[in-house]
């Protein structure tokens, strides 16, 4: 089947960098929220990052109307109805996701592949709660998404051949390279990324090295661009130790145990950039 017509479901950072990708792409895109000033906000963001690649000479500006008059903003979920191909990119808490893919299975046709942006919620789980499992996967975008290359394609216990490879070759039509990833906690990017950044914060801690040392050994040691501590900030303290607790719960080994300082900093409302405090002040 051709995919003409995408719907993307939440219109937050990464909704709306996945609504530009395939509205630059080429592709028709419904975007989905749940209050009109969140779509609002979305087309306004999309325009400025437009505005960029048109700076940089990466785009005109009939390419950035162009996009622009592709995606149509919708609250009314059940607009989705004619999309060819839906990706979610609403709130990480379970129960929000599985109201999303209930409805979605009665919206959209059954051939329709239903895909999560999810950084660590089972797409396995999240198939369970539809009549069509093999045609759901997992399509983890990075942020921001229309400057990373990366797309994890994530491959549910159910998740069919055709189904992995639609995601496989959208990722490929938007530019991006896909990786192919079995279902597990955190997939692989968290999975390995987290503790990293959780070990950090144990550093700190215990007195080992202040946080701007740490993040100088990475940087100049190891050629990271950002060391992990900023960049924990920059993800956000409360989504670390959500998706810590993710790999914890998953997979129940005492390693992945969430660093008692980053609990404490999340309850204090320190949660890293969007907060203007985390390990840094902003
Ligand atoms: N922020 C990142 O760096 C990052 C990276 C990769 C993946 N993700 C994943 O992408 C997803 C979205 O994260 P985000 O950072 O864009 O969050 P965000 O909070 O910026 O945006 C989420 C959006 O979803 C909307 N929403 C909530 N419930 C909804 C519903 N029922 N129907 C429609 N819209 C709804 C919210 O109004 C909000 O606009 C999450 O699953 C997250 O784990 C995030």
């Amino acid at each position: 089947m051709p995919i003409e017509r995408v719907g993307v479901i939440g219109a937050g950072t990464m909704g709306n960098g996945i609504a530009h990708v395939f509205a630059r792409g080429g592709y028709q895109v419904t975007l989905c929220d749940v209050e009109q000033r969140f779509l609002d906000r979305a087309l306004a963001t999309i325009g400025s990052n437009l505005d960029r690649e048109v700076a940089k000479g990466k785009a005109t500006t009939e390419d950035k109307a162009t996009a622009l008059k592709r995606i149509v903003p919708v609250l009314d979920r059940a607009q989705l109805a004619n999309c060819d191909f839906v990706i979610e990119a609403a709130t990480e808490k379970l129960e929000v996701k599985a109201e999303i893919f209930r409805d979605l299975d009665r919206i959209c046709r059954t051939e329709v592949v239903l895909a999560s942006n999810t950084s660590s919620i089972s797409i396995t789980k999240l198939a369970g709660t539809t009549k069509r499992p093999g045609k759901i996967v997992g399509m983890h975008f990075f942020n921001p998404v229309p400057v990373m290359k990366l797309v994890e394609v994530i491959r549910g216990l159910a998740t069919a051949q055709e189904t992995f490879e639609a995601a496989r070759d959208l990722a490929v039509k938007l530019d991006k390279t896909p990786v192919e990833v079995n279902d597990a906690p955190g997939f692989i990017s968290n999975r390995v990324l987290m503790p990293l950044l959780n070990e950090a914060m144990y550093a700190v801690m215990e007195g080992v090295a202040t946080a701007g040392a740490v993040d100088e050994v990475f940087k100049l040691g190891m050629a990271h661009p950002m060391g992990p501590l900023t960049l924990a900030d920059f993800i956000g303290l409360d989504v670390c130790l959500d998706i810590m607790r993710v790999l914890q719960d998953g997979l129940g080994d005492p390693k992945y145990r969430p660093c008692p300082l980053l609990i404490k900093m999340v309850d204090a409302g320190w949660l890293g950039k969007k907060s203007g405090r985390g390990f840094y002040k902003y």
